[in-house]
């Protein structure tokens, strides 16, 4: 199995004296004004807590934007502070956006435009030349921020995710000495989808300034290349899985992301297993099967048709009524946006719904926060909970199903997942469902809790094996290795 020391050796040996930066949207840690004077903290769940791990182990450079209200007073002259807090083995650089470049880069071009474009849920996308505008003047800012920190030796930059498109174009331009490699972590839509996009040229050119791009699942990388077959002039030779463009030649390739094995099993072993009787106890009930979910309020995670699911299930198996709850981690995102503050009043009313309508004595079966909870308090719903719900409309990966069947219970726990998560591949001993059709996701709920024992032990040991093996370094490993040799 890789882990981190052997990733520790990989990059000394591998990257020898090319300096590494990692560049990516969202920071692992935030300073906030307290009124005890500044606080740092771990910001919620995603893919940043993986880069997080692989700049921890390698000692990178990340670079990311500055989001706290008291990011500014802890850097240094380069913008730089060095983290995690205690350990401090990286750098992290921030950049900081006027709120018109958030505006328009991030709640605009990147979740109005490129995040709805991706993923096939059916909430329009929009267009708007502004946004595209400050689209690239941010991306240009984060590639300063990148030249400013090279010296004269060679760099390996890893890219991360749709923010960023047009940086490897834009560093490539620059002449130096530099590896680029690039990883999409949401789906990549299909060129009927992708075609409307006014600036869908200038987006696939911009990626193809890396020398490797990674998606999840392999139909990503299949609708990628259909989408530069038919909308540039480049060479795509689908045997080699390479995309040569202006004589530069880029690989592209499915490499699903892992999880840190071992730092999850360790916080399960501090993890107690007394939270059902915890919740008994607060809610005044007596419950005997718990559901969890652990999702950003987003229209992408189907939380409407699994809320529908929970509905049907107790309707059709009437059994369960006062001995199941559902407890919902959601925490709040993108609210600028009116299609997120909309989405959430929407899930929130029907969840007001679905309780009045079964509510007896003092059990109401969903229960919700829209605060994001700490890593270890997750983990404890995970090894606690008896069914985990994973339903995306359509999603890149999805680290929460991941998480989940490492750290449930072997024989207790029992993951229902939407086969429209690209982790789904890689999970494929979990119940798989069609998250729009309700009456699946119902019988599904209905088989997690009914199965027995040994069937969920066995599917869960497959499950794991594969965790283990396809982990967050063999990730990393593998990414970096195609970046710099193929
Ligand atoms: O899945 C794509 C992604 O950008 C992840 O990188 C991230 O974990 C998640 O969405 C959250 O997005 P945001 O940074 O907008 O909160």
């Amino acid at each position: 199995m890789t882990n981190i020391k052997n990733f520790h050796k990989f990059i000394k040996k591998n990257l020898k004296d090319r300096s590494f930066y990692i560049v990516t949207n969202r920071e692992p840690y935030i300073h906030t004004k307290t009124s005890t004077g500044i606080k740092v903290s771990k910001t919620a769940g995603g893919v940043h807590t993986l880069l997080d791990l692989v700049a921890q182990a390698s000692n990178a450079v990340y670079i990311a934007q500055g989001s706290g209200n008291a990011d500014k007073y802890v850097v240094n002259k380069h913008n730089m502070v060095a983290m995690p807090p205690i350990t401090k083995t990286y750098f992290l650089k921030r950049v900081f956006l006027s709120k018109k470049e958030l505006e328009n880069f991030y709640y605009g071009f990147s979740n109005q435009t490129l995040w709805p474009l991706s993923h096939a849920v059916f909430v329009k996308p929009e267009f708007n030349a502004v946004w595209w505008s400050y689209y690239q003047q941010v991306n240009q800012k984060f590639v300063n921020a990148i030249l400013e920190e090279l010296d004269h030796k060679p760099a390996f930059v890893w890219v991360n995710d749709y923010h960023l498109a047009l940086v490897p174009k834009m560093l490539r331009d620059s002449g130096k000495d530099i590896k680029i490699g690039t990883f999409w972590h949401i789906p990549w839509p299909t060129f009927e989808i992708f075609r409307v996009n006014p600036w869908a040229k200038e987006i696939l050119t911009g990626l193809l300034g890396s020398d490797f791009i990674g998606f999840h699942r392999g139909y990503h990388a299949q609708n990628f290349f259909q989408c530069v077959q038919r909308i540039i002039e480049a060479q795509v030779e689908l045997d080699q899985s390479q995309i040569t463009y202006k004589e530069h030649a880029t690989k592209v390739e499915p490499l699903a992301a892992g999880i840190d094995y071992q730092e999850i099993l360790e916080i399960k072993q501090d993890a107690k297993i007394t939270l059902k009787k915890n919740l008994n106890k607060e809610l005044g009930v007596n419950i005997k099967y718990l559901a969890v979910g652990v999702d950003r309020l987003d229209y992408t995670k189907g939380l409407l048709e699994r809320f529908k699911m929970i509905d049907r299930f107790l309707e059709k198996y009437p059994q369960f009524q006062e001995k199941f709850i559902y407890y919902g981690i959601m925490p709040f995102s993108r609210t600028h946006i009116p299609a997120y503050r909309t989405y959430a009043k929407t899930v929130t009313d029907l969840c007001d719904k679905i309780n009045w309508k079964y509510s007896k004595n003092d059990w109401t079966p969903i229960h919700i926060t829209t605060e994001s909870l700490p890593r270890n308090k997750v983990i404890t719903y995970y090894k606690n909970a008896d069914v985990c719900l994973v339903t995306p409309l359509d999603d890149g990966l999805n680290l929460v199903a991941k998480e989940y069947v490492l750290s449930c219970e072997e024989k207790k726990g029992m993951i229902v997942l939407s086969k429209f998560a690209g982790a789904a591949n890689d999970l494929r001993h979990s119940l798989l469902i069609n998250p729009y059709n309700i009456e699946q996701g119902a019988d599904a709920i209905n088989q997690a809790l009914t199965i027995s024992e040994q069937e969920k032990r066995d599917r869960n040991i497959k499950m794991r094996k594969e965790l283990k093996e396809k982990n967050i370094y063999q990730w990393a490993t593998t990414f970096i290795e195609k970046t710099l040799y193929e």
